[in-house]
């Protein structure tokens, strides 16, 4: 069936594994990729598929309303994914608005926009969500987030993408908007900007550089590898009942450093040091000001109703991703050049 979709966020590190999944198994959809292309947001990401037939890049900015619809009605979207935030934690300490601006009100026109262009018609047509386990809160050392645990976002970063989930669900009950929702868990694998844990721990090993762990390091997060996550993605827009949330992720919880260590460990051998030589660099520094304690997703629903599991392991989703960014020496030149220096040097100042 032909359809047209729009995928915001596109070029940034989950949306251009959704972009590449989309345009390489469904070549009757035209892929419409619409990205402000902000610090996070990298078309050398998709050069592998940037000259397929059925794809399209639009740099547009989604807190822009009147160029968003002028998107909107040349393509006419059936359907949109919508990936387009903030979503680095300590950014959104350091300048919340920017988060209430491109995660709130980006969110925001874009439900209008669609609310206008598809004038109560809905047949066949889907708002997807993308969020995150965020904006559950913080969870003890027992239990785990269900789709129907209550809100109770810590950060401005996690409190800006419940706002944004909170606007789509009241699109959908008061307009009848055709939505889905997902909260995933913690993403890793190629394409992840390094001022995320993993891979700025991995270029930082690489370099000889400090590892920062903030506070004690017993902070504990649930790893999902990306393309898993797209997986999930696919199965969701296309098989996910109208108006249902799915949380999304891998039952696979690390201390960060624990998490650390596994990756000094693989990483030394990789670059053929004695086992252990880096652990010289884990650094404990400050911490994250209300830093949530531990995330772990139950995924029972996703997998009981739509058959969606995890289909790698993280030792082999690790070691791939180990092995990407040691194969991709420019991107990562590329992407800590720049601006980026500024912002490491700001956050880490002692
Ligand atoms: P990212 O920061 O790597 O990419 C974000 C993309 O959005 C970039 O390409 C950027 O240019 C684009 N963008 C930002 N502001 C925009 C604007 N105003 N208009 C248009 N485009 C804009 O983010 P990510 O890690 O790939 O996350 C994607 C989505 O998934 C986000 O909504 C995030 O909240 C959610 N999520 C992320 C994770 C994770 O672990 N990374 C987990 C669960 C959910
Ligand atoms: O849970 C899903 C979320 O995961 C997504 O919604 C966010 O977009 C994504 O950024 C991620 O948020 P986290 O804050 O969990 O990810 P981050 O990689 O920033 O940090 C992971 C853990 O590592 C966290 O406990 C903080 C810690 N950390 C992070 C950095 C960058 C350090 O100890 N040192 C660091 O330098």
């Amino acid at each position: 069936m032909k359809k047209t979709l729009i995928i915001t966020g596109g070029a940034g590190f989950i949306g251009s594994h959704v972009v590449r999944l989309f345009v390489n198994k469904y070549p009757n959809y035209h892929i419409i990729n619409l990205d402000a292309l902000t610090y996070a947001g990298n078309l050398e990401n998709l050069k592998d598929i940037e000259d397929a037939a059925n794809y399209t890049f639009v740099k547009a900015d989604i807190t822009d309303p009147e160029g968003i619809k002028t998107v909107f009605e040349q393509y006419k979207p059936d359907g949109v994914i919508h990936l387009a935030a903030e979503s680095h934690v300590d950014r959104s300490i350091t300048d919340p608005n920017a988060f209430i601006k491109t995660n709130v009100m980006g969110t925001a026109n874009l439900l209008n926009t669609v609310k206008e262009l598809w004038k109560g018609d809905f047949e066949g047509k889907r708002f997807y969500h993308v969020s995150t386990d965020e904006v559950y809160g913080s969870l003890g050392a027992e239990g785990f987030f269900l789709e129907t645990t209550p809100y109770d976002p810590q950060s401005p970063y996690s409190a800006s993408k419940a706002a944004s989930d909170h606007f789509v669900r009241a699109y959908g009950n008061t307009y009848g908007l055709p939505f889905v929702l997902t909260n995933c868990s913690n993403n890793y694998g190629p394409n992840h900007f390094p001022e995320k844990l993993i891979p700025l721990f991995i270029n930082n090993i690489k370099n000889n550089k400090p590892l920062p762990v903030y506070g004690d390091g017993k902070y504990t997060r649930d790893w999902l590898y990306v393309i898993d996550h797209a997986r999930a993605i696919d199965i969701v827009f296309h098989k996910g009942k109208n108006g249902e949330t799915y949380n999304i992720g891998g039952f696979n919880e690390w201390q960060n450093i624990e998490l650390v260590k596994l990756l000094i460990k693989e990483m030394d051998k990789q670059l053929g040091r004695p086992e252990g030589t880096s652990e010289k660099l884990i650094t404990y520094i400050k911490d994250r000001p209300g830093h949530d304690r531990r995330y772990a997703i139950d995924a029972t629903k996703i997998k009981n109703e739509l058959g969606w599991e995890p289909s790698v392991t993280f030792e082999q989703g690790l070691s791939q991703t180990i092995q990407w960014y040691m194969d991709n020496e420019e991107w990562l030149s590329e992407v800590t050049s720049g601006n980026y220096q500024k912002y490491y040097e700001k956050q880490y100042a002692s």
